[in-house]
């Protein structure tokens, strides 16, 4: 269970994260959508313990990342920006992690396999394409075969292909009841990926509910998405 209330994060004078409150339940996939610069990231970046907020708090599992007892165990991330060395294998970056967090070794394999990486485990991160390199960040995520994942804009740049692989991926890991928040800026996809959505802009939310609930009355998800978040 991820619960943020009243979480509040400035830079300066810039107000990055306002008042954000909302919760995502075990079992669906929630959508964190919003524009560029909405303060999905910057809302992420404090849940995982990367920056600390102004105020308000983002718990898991009732703590703050910082004080779980097995933090890679509890929820597994992918966020932007964060890749392995180039120059490493796929198995060592993977080994590194675990061996680091006393994870099995043998878990490594079994990562790999998950996310279809088996066959190009000895290869260096240098020569994956970006949709390899996503599933070796996913790969990451699940090695302490959490319970949570949290993953920040986990299909750009894909391919279609690779789209669908990541949406199949999240949507079978929630239905084994487990919790899925990704965030995206990509309406279209997020309308087929999630059950439920929270919607951020200027760092305050505007909308959450259902994918039905935020597209009723209108055509799609993308034009309600622009209905709640222009002005
Ligand atoms: N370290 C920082 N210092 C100053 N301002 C920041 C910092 N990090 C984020 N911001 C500002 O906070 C606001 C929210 O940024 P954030 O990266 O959270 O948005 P986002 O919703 O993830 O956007 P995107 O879709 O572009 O990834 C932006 O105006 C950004 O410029
Ligand atoms: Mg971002």
């Amino acid at each position: 269970m991820i619960e943020i209330s009243r979480l509040s994060k400035r830079y300066g004078a810039k107000t990055a994260v306002d008042d954000v409150s909302f919760s995502v339940r075990p079992g669906r996939v929630t959508g964190f959508l919003g524009p560029n610069g909405a303060g999905k990231s910057t809302t992420l970046r404090v849940l995982l313990g990367l920056d600390h907020p102004t105020s308000g708090t983002a718990l898991i599992d009732g703590r703050r990342y910082r004080d779980l007892r097995h933090p890679l165990r509890t929820v597994g991330a992918l966020l932007d920006g964060a890749g392995p060395v180039p120059e490493r294998r796929a198995i060592d970056h993977l080994t590194w992690i675990a061996q680091s967090n006393r994870i099995p070794r043998r878990r490594v394999r079994e990562v790999l396999d998950l996310v279809g990486l088996g066959d190009a485990a000895g290869q260096r991160v240098k020569k994956y394409s970006l949709g390899m390199g996503q599933r070796l960040g996913i790969a990451a995520a699940l090695l302490g075969d959490p319970e949570i994942l949290v993953l920040d804009e986990p299909v750009n740049g894909l391919d279609p292909d690779g789209i669908r692989w990541v949406r199949t991926f999240l949507r079978e890991f929630a239905a084994g009841g487990r919790t899925v928040l990704l965030s995206s800026h990509l309406m279209t996809e997020m309308a087929e990926t999630a059950d439920e959505a929270v919607v951020i802009a200027n760092g305050r939310i505007v909308a959450r509910g259902s994918i039905e609930e935020l597209t009723a009355g209108h055509a799609s998800l993308e034009t309600a998405f622009f209905a709640l978040t222009e002005g």
